[in-house]
């Protein structure tokens, strides 16, 4: 594996399914006394530039559940925040720490701590790439029976860093993806071009959900407004009109197709109530989810 996880095309697809494999191993041994803790004595430093629930909670107590710990570390409090160089943080926290999350606006920031970092970097989430979301929405796919190579899903919404994560998912596994978005909100051109020439995924951009969402196995959605889009919020909210994953764009899908969502959710925008907690729902397996794969890259990436 590489040294570093900062978006999905990082891994190849042996490597993305043994990421899998070993999730579900830690989620099947759950955190039962005499389970393996091969992190034992490792600190993980989590810069987060953004705010978090589920990342910084799950990296937090998984990194505890391999038996090593985590330091949260938040602009307010370091000098991160007070403008200290990314080459000048990453020399200084490789010095002390086994391996270092990110979470930040601009994707080249994740990539120049890499660069300068001699420890593992994972990406938290950036503007562009959400890799850790969309292991554990695959992951959860899996639980589910649904064959990865040969599903279909379906994106509603916003072209955003979780869509375009599952750009490269599509690609590097071979699956079907439909993105359904309004005019000027498609993934990203670049990460549509690279992700097409490393891959064999069938992807397409659509303007129709309902034509997305036809024969899907996956409904997904997310917020409208990512963080670092607060002021763009009205004109989004005008924009996605008619995205909204409801009740009748699940019955376009296929029967037992489940719905996604990586939260936090805009109950009334992007989902309805009823979806979200309905019986298609897989949201919070998802969540729970993020734990578990992270602690697979966790004791990947740092034991290497
Ligand atoms: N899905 C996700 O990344 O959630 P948080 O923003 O709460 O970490
Ligand atoms: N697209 C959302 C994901 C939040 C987990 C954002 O970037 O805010």
């Amino acid at each position: 594996m590489r040294k570093d996880l900062l978006r999905i095309l990082d891994l190849s697809a042996p490597e993305l399914r043994a990421v899998l494999a070993s999730a579900r191993a830690w989620k099947r041994r759950g955190n039962r006394r005499g389970a393996p803790r091969p992190l034992a004595g490792k600190t993980l430093a989590m810069i987060f530039q953004k705010a978090s629930t589920r990342t910084r909670v799950s990296f937090e107590v998984g990194m505890t559940r391999l038996g090593g710990h985590a330091l949260f570390l938040s602009p307010a409090d370091t000098q991160i925040g007070r403008g200290e160089p990314v080459r000048d943080t990453a020399r200084v926290l490789s010095r002390y720490v086994d391996g270092i999350v990110i979470r930040t606006f601009l994707h080249e920031t994740a990539e120049e701590m890499a660069a300068w970092a001699g420890v593992p970097v994972i990406n938290g989430l950036t503007d562009d790439h959400h890799p850790c979301q969309v292991l554990a929405d695959l992951m959860t796919a899996q639980e589910r029976g649904i064959d990865l190579g040969g599903m279909k899903v379906a994106f509603i919404g916003d072209g955003n860093n979780v869509a375009n994560s599952w750009v490269e998912a599509a690609h590097l596994l071979g699956f079907s993806l439909r993105v359904a978005c309004p005019k000027g909100f498609e993934p990203n051109g670049r990460i549509l071009r690279e992700a097409s020439a490393a891959g064999k995924g069938d992807v397409r951009v659509v303007r129709d959900p309902s034509e997305a969402a036809e024969d899907a196995d996956i409904l997904y959605t997310d917020v409208w407004t990512s963080m670092g889009q607060e002021q763009e919020r009205r004109r989004r909210l005008r924009a996605f009109r008619g995205y909204c994953v409801d009740d009748s764009l699940l019955r376009a899908a296929r029967k037992g197709a489940i719905v996604m969502h990586c939260l936090p959710a805009h109950r009334g925008e992007e989902i309805t109530e009823e979806v979200m907690e309905g019986p298609r729902s897989a949201v919070f397996d998802e969540a729970e989810n993020r734990m578990h794969v992270q602690m697979a890259l966790l004791s990947r990436l740092i034991s290497n």
